[in-house]
C-alpha cells in the first residue's frame, strides 16, 4: 500500500484527497498545511494525521509519495524537499513559476531515483483523450487549425489571495491557458513561435483574459484562449480541431459534447466519459510505482510546457511575438 502525504489543503489538496479515495493501492497517510484551519478541516474529513509542511511530514510520518498541491511559487522548493527526502512525488501544475525552477527541477530529476509526475489533468479527461485519439487515428485527416477555450469563472481564491499576484501565480496564461498549451503540445509537439494579449494592467477590474497564438514546428496553429473574467458564470471549456477532412468540436456544456464533422458530409456526435480525471491521474501515479514505470507526464515534459507558457507572458508583457 502506497501510502500518501498531501501537501496543501486548499482548493486542489481537496480535490486531491477526495480523488485519492478511489486510488486503488494507496492510503491518504497525512495532510500537511500551514494554516491550522486547513489542517483541522482535513482532519476532520478524512481522520489522518496532519502536520505544517514538508518538513516535518518528512520527520515525522512515514509515507512513499508526496503530493504537492501548494501555490505554483512554492512548487519548486517543496519538490526540492521531497527529493532530498528520496520519495515519489506527484505535483500539480505548472512544474514552477519560472524558467530558472523549472531548469532545476529537470537537472535533478534526471538523475533521480524515485518517481515524479506532474500534474497535466486535462492528459487524463476522457473526452480529450478521446479527441487525441480521433486526430491521431486520422478520423480528420492533417490536423491544420486549433481553437481552444477554458475559462468562464470567477478570479480564483486562494491562501493570501497568491492567484492575485502574477509573480506568483503567473495570472490565467501559468494557471489556465496552460491546460490547453500542454494539450495541444502532446498533439502537435514542439511549439516555434507565441505572441499573447492579456486583458491584465488593462483594466481596473479583478479581471483577467488571455488570447494566445502559436505556431507549431509542424506548421499547426492555434488560438487559446484563457478566462477569470465571469463572475458568477459556468466554468467551461471547448476545443476545435480542423483538418484536411474534417473538424472534431467539443464543448464541455454539451450532453454529448464531442462533435466529429468528415467530409464527405457525415456528423457524429459523442458522449464522455464521465471519470475523474483526477481519480486517474493519481492512480497513473501510484501505478508507475508499483509497477516501476515512468508516469504519463513527465519534469522534462512539462517544462516543455511551462517553456511555451512562460513565452506567451513575455509576449503579453512586451507585446513582442516569442520564438523558442
Ligand atoms: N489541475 C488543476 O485542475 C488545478 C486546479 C486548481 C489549482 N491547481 C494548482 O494547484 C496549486 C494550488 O492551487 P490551489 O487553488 O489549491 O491554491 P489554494 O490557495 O486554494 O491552496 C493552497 C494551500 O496551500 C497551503 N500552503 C501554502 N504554503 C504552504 C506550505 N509551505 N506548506 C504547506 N501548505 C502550504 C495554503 O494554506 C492553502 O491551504 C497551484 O499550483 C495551482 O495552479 C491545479
Amino acid at each position: 500500500m502506497i501510502r500518501v502525504g498531501v501537501i496543501g489543503y486548499g482548493t486542489i489538496g481537496q480535490i486531491h484527497c477526495r480523488a485519492l479515495q478511489s486510488v486503488s493501492g494507496c492510503e491518504l497517510a497525512v495532510v500537511a498545511d500551514v494554516d491550522a484551519g486547513a489542517r483541522a478541516r482535513a482532519q476532520e474529513d478524512y481522520g489522518v494525521d496532519v502536520v505544517s509542511d514538508v518538513e516535518e511530514m518528512l520527520q515525522t510520518t512515514d509515507v512513499d509519495l508526496v503530493d504537492i498541491c501548494v501555490p505554483t511559487y512554492l512548487h519548486e522548493q517543496v519538490m526540492v524537499k521531497a527529493m532530498e527526502g528520496n520519495k515519489h512525488i506527484f505535483c500539480e501544475k505548472p512544474l514552477a513559476r519560472s524558467l530558472e525552477e523549472g531548469r532545476r527541477l529537470v537537472d535533478l530529476s534526471s538523475n533521480y531515483a524515485q518517481k515524479i509526475g506532474i500534474g497535466h489533468v486535462v492528459r487524463f479527461t476522457p473526452a480529450y483523450v478521446g479527441i487525441r485519439q480521433s486526430v491521431e487515428g486520422g478520423e480528420i485527416g492533417q490536423a491544420g487549425v486549433v481553437r481552444t477555450f477554458r475559462g468562464g469563472s470567477q478570479f480564483p481564491v486562494g491562501w493570501q489571495d497568491w492567484f492575485a499576484d502574477v509573480d506568483l501565480s503567473g495570472g490565467v496564461i501559468l494557471d489556465l491557458a496552460i491546460h490547453d498549451l500542454d494539450f495541444c503540445r502532446w498533439l502537435f509537439g514542439d511549439v516555434k513561435r507565441v505572441y499573447a494579449k492579456t486583458s491584465r494592467k488593462r483594466t481596473e477590474a479583478h479581471l483577467e483574459h488571455a488570447m494566445i497564438v502559436l505556431r507549431f514546428k509542424s506548421g499547426v496553429i492555434a488560438h487559446i484562449e484563457g478566462s477569470w473574467t465571469n463572475l458568477e458564470g459556468q466554468f467551461y471549456t471547448t476545443i476545435e480541431i480542423a483538418g484536411k477532412n474534417g473538424l472534431i468540436s467539443y464543448d464541455s456544456r454539451e450532453t454529448n459534447p464531442i462533435t466529429i464533422r468528415t467530409v464527405p458530409e457525415q456528423n457524429v456526435h459523442v458522449g464522455a466519459v464521465a471519470v475523474d480525471p483526477y481519480v486517474l491521474e493519481l492512480q497513473d501515479m501510484v501505478q508507475a510505482i508499483l509497477e516501476d514505470r515512468p508516469p504519463l507526464v513527465s519534469v522534462a515534459d512539462a517544462f516543455g510546457t511551462l517553456q511555451v507558457a512562460l513565452a506567451a507572458l513575455d509576449s503579453a508583457r512586451t507585446g513582442q511575438v516569442i520564438e523558442l
